[in-house]
C-alpha cells in the first residue's frame, strides 16, 4: 500500500539528506510520498512565530496550539477534523507510545501519516489532546526536538516499504521481526577468517545448515536474555 508520510517541523532543511539515503530514495521511486513542511510558513503571528511563554510561569517556550492547527490545515487545505479522519497525526513526545518494530510495521501499512516535531518545552497540551491522534516516543530520555525522532521513524518505517531495500536485502529477518519471534538478530561474520586472533565461529564454516540455524537461534535467545 502506498504511504504518504509528511513531517511538520521548524527545521525543514535538516531533512534534505533523508531523501538521499539509499533505501528512502528507493522507496520514493516506489510507494513512498515524503513531504516536509515548515510550520512557520502557516503562522499569521508577527514574524511567523509559533511559540509563546507558558501559562503558570516557568522556563522555556511552548509550541502554540493555534499555529500548529494553522500548519496542519494549511498543509492539507482541509479542516482539522477531516485531516484527523484521513491520516494518523503523530506528535513526537518523550511521554508517548514507545517506538518499536511493531509500531514501525504498523505505520508502514497506515497509508497516511503526519509527524509533528516539537521544540523548546514541547507542544501546548491541546495539540496532544485535540490535534494529534497519538504521541510517539523514541525512549525515556529528552531530545532537543522532534526532528531526530521523525528521522528515525522515517528511516525505520521506510525499510518496510516494497523495493526500499533492493533485491538482496530483506527487512524480514532483522532484529525484533516476527520471523525471529521478536528476538534480537544473531551475529554476522565475514572475511577474514581470522584477524588478530579473533576467529569466525567454526560452526559457520561447517556448511551444516541445520546446525547453523540452531546456533543462530541460540545466539538470538542468549542476546535477548542479556
Ligand atoms: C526539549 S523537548 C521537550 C521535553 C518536555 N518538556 C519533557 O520534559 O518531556 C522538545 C521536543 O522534542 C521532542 N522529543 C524530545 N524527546 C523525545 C523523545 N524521547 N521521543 C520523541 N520526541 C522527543 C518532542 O517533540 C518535544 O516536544
Amino acid at each position: 500500500m502506498p504511504l504518504s508520510l509528511d513531517i511538520l517541523t521548524l527545521f525543514p532543511d535538516w531533512f534534505a539528506w533523508l531523501g538521499e539515503e539509499r533505501h528512502v530514495k528507493n522507496a520514493l521511486e516506489g510507494e513512498l510520498e515524503l513531504g516536509v513542511y515548515d510550520m512557520r510558513t502557516y503562522s499569521e503571528l508577527p514574524h511567523h512565530a509559533v511559540d509563546d511563554t507558558p501559562y503558570g510561569g516557568g522556563a522555556g517556550m511552548v509550541v502554540r496550539v493555534d499555529t500548529t492547527v494553522a500548519a496542519v490545515e494549511g498543509v492539507y487545505g482541509q479542516p482539522l477534523e477531516d485531516v484527523r479522519k484521513a491520516r494518523r497525526i503523530i506528535a513526537m513526545d518523550a511521554r508517548g507510545r514507545r517506538f518499536d518494530d511493531a509500531y514501525a510495521r504498523e505505520l508502514a501499512q497506515a497509508g497516511a501519516v503526519t509527524l509533528l516535531c516539537g521544540r523548546y518545552e514541547g507542544f501546548d497540551q491541546r495539540v496532544l489532546d485535540h490535534v494529534a491522534t497519538e504521541t510517539l516516543s523514541l525512549g525515556p530520555y529528552v531530545l532537543a526536538g522532534g526532528e531526530v525522532a521523525a528521522m528515525v521513524v522515517t528511516d525505520a518505517v521506510t525499510r518496510f516499504l516494497p523495493g526500499a531495500l533492493g533485491h538482496d536485502a530483506s527487512a524480514e529477518e532483522e532484529s525484533f521481526a516476527p520471523a525471529l519471534d521478536g528476538l534480537p538478530e544473531y551475529p554476522h561474520y565475514t572475511r577474514p577468517l581470522e584477524f588478530r586472533g579473533w576467529e569466525v565461529p567454526e560452526i559457520l564454516r561447517s556448511g551444516d545448515h541445520g546446525r547453523i540455524a540452531a546456533w543462530r537461534r541460540a545466539m538470538s535467545e542468549r542476546q535477548s536474555a542479556e
